[in-house]
């Protein structure tokens, strides 16, 4: 029988034995498989109560040393991989001359320490088997549960059973648009929006036209006059941080749009991705104000990490069946796998404290980008995770672009987010989370001392 030999008062008893069992399986002393001392065997051998052994063993499952079977006892788990290679860090090194300012992104410096942590113990726990297998009715309870706690961030009253999972917004964006909407239905959105949505109304076969913007979103008039005049089947906007010019929309105006939507019967898609970087306590979302018609839309993407894969949709619940049936027909149903893990680090906490890191580090990055763009007409937001640049006459925002990327720095030019390509636009977009601070600062500074070079030209 295994007795583990530990000696001093230096930390609790329970820590001693969970050490012990660390060092003996590190010594081959204990091997994968091996079964250990059941509670009242050990704690007779070491005089101990089998409470004192009962708490050992739960240290060491949760170091992934260990794992109870019910009815059949401990058993030793299989050694973790010692030197596990570690996880690429994209945003601390850059080996091609391009700096990459084009994509919204969490920074992901810090990603190699937590992503590993949370996949091994995801690897070790007993939720594992579960999420190998089909998932019914749109995703596990459990899964819709964390789900519903991420948005109650921005949507404290969220229950649980009105979430909807899918596999990021761009999906939620797919499974709203074509859940609301039918084909040649009129769909209205910001004038500059987020390239994804233009993609999708055209691979939809829906008519997108874009409605007025100014420096607080969507404009109310606008919205009125495009209602009047298209009778559209849904409105998808982005309220915080709006992609690409970066407003935010004041309680007033977003209660004034759903009010609208109401009068001319419009569903709203309220695309609330860049939401956690805000206090909701100051902005909430639109779909608060007329939730019997909105769909709530966010995904960790930005706040944790894209790969996950994992997004929420809120809704009334008669929209319920509509949304879970496209989830059905266009993927299955989104990863049992990914949800677990997205869900593990919400409900661990890890989640608040990744999105506390990012605003940090946005914060930073903002400061940056105004003292070194400062002089030019830039529209950001303390936390925002990109900027918007109206560029000085004479620039074209694709001439621009294009000077910048032959310079070794890639940002969006404005024509990219047009609804309706007869639109004038004179910005470009800079994401400033992907590189290093180090290469951003150079960056910023090349993008900078382009604007204020006399007349530049591309040599060809
Ligand atoms: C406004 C907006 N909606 C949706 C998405 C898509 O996010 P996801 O990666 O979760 O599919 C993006 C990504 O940039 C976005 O900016």
């Amino acid at each position: 029988m295994w007795v583990p030999q530990y000696s001093g008062h230096a930390q609790p008893v329970y820590l001693m034995i969970a050490d012990a069992l660390e060092q003996d399986i590190g010594s081959g002393r204990l091997n994968a498989d091996d079964r250990l001392p059941t509670l009242k065997e050990l704690a007779e051998a070491l005089k101990i109560t089998p409470g004192t052994v009962g708490r050992a063993y739960d240290e060491a499952a949760k170091r992934g040393l260990v794992v109870g079977e019910v009815g059949r006892g401990t058993f030793v788990l299989p050694a973790k991989p010692q030197a596990t290679p570690p996880v690429q860090e994209t945003g601390t090194s850059n080996d091609s001359a391009q700096i990459d300012l084009s994509i919204i992104k969490p920074n992901d410096a810090n990603f190699g320490t937590w992503l590993r942590d949370s996949i091994t113990e995801l690897a070790h726990s007993t939720d594992l088997s579960r999420v190998l297998d089909y998932a019914t009715d749109g995703g596990h309870a459990v899964h819709k549960q964390a789900g519903a706690r991420w948005v109650q961030r921005s949507l404290p009253e969220a229950r649980w059973q009105q979430i909807v999972l899918t596999s990021g917004a761009q999906h939620g964006l797919l499974v709203a648009i074509s859940s609301l909407s039918k084909t040649q239905d009129v769909i209205l959105c910001e004038e500059h929006c987020y390239p994804g949505i233009i993609s999708l109304a055209h691979s939809l076969d829906r008519r997108l036209m874009g409605v007025q913007i100014d420096e607080y979103g969507l404009v109310p008039e606008a919205f009125r006059a495009a209602c009047i005049e298209h009778r559209p089947a849904l409105l998808v906007c982005v309220t915080t941080h709006q992609n690409p010019t970066n407003s935010i929309m004041p309680p007033e105006r977003r209660e004034a749009i759903a009010q609208i939507a109401r009068e001319y019967d419009v569903f709203i898609v309220d695309d609330d991705i860049y939401g956690f970087l805000e206090s909701q306590t100051v902005h909430r979302p639109i779909s608060a104000y007329a939730p019997e018609r909105s769909v709530y839309l966010t995904s960790l993407s930005k706040s944790i990490l894209p790969a996950l894969r994992i997004g929420y949709l809120y809704a009334p619940p008669e929209l319920l069946s509509r949304l879970s049936s496209m989830v059905r027909s266009s993927v299955w149903m989104p990863s049992p796998l990914m949800a677990q893990l997205a869900s593990n680090l919400i409900n661990s906490g890890m989640g608040e404290q990744l999105v506390k890191e990012q605003q940090q580090e946005a914060a930073a990055r903002q400061q940056m980008a105004r003292e070194i763009l400062g002089n030019y007409q830039i529209s950001s937001q303390p936390n925002s995770f990109h900027i918007w640049l109206v560029l000085p006459e004479p620039w074209s925002c694709d001439e621009y672009a294009n000077l910048a990327r032959a310079h070794g720095v890639t940002v969006v030019s404005g024509s990219q987010f047009l609804s309706q390509r007869t639109t004038a636009t004179r910005g470009v977009r800079i994401a400033l989370m992907s590189p290093s601070r180090a290469e951003l600062h150079f960056a910023l500074t090349k993008l900078a001392s382009l604007l204020a070079s006399p007349e530049p030209r591309l040599f060809y």
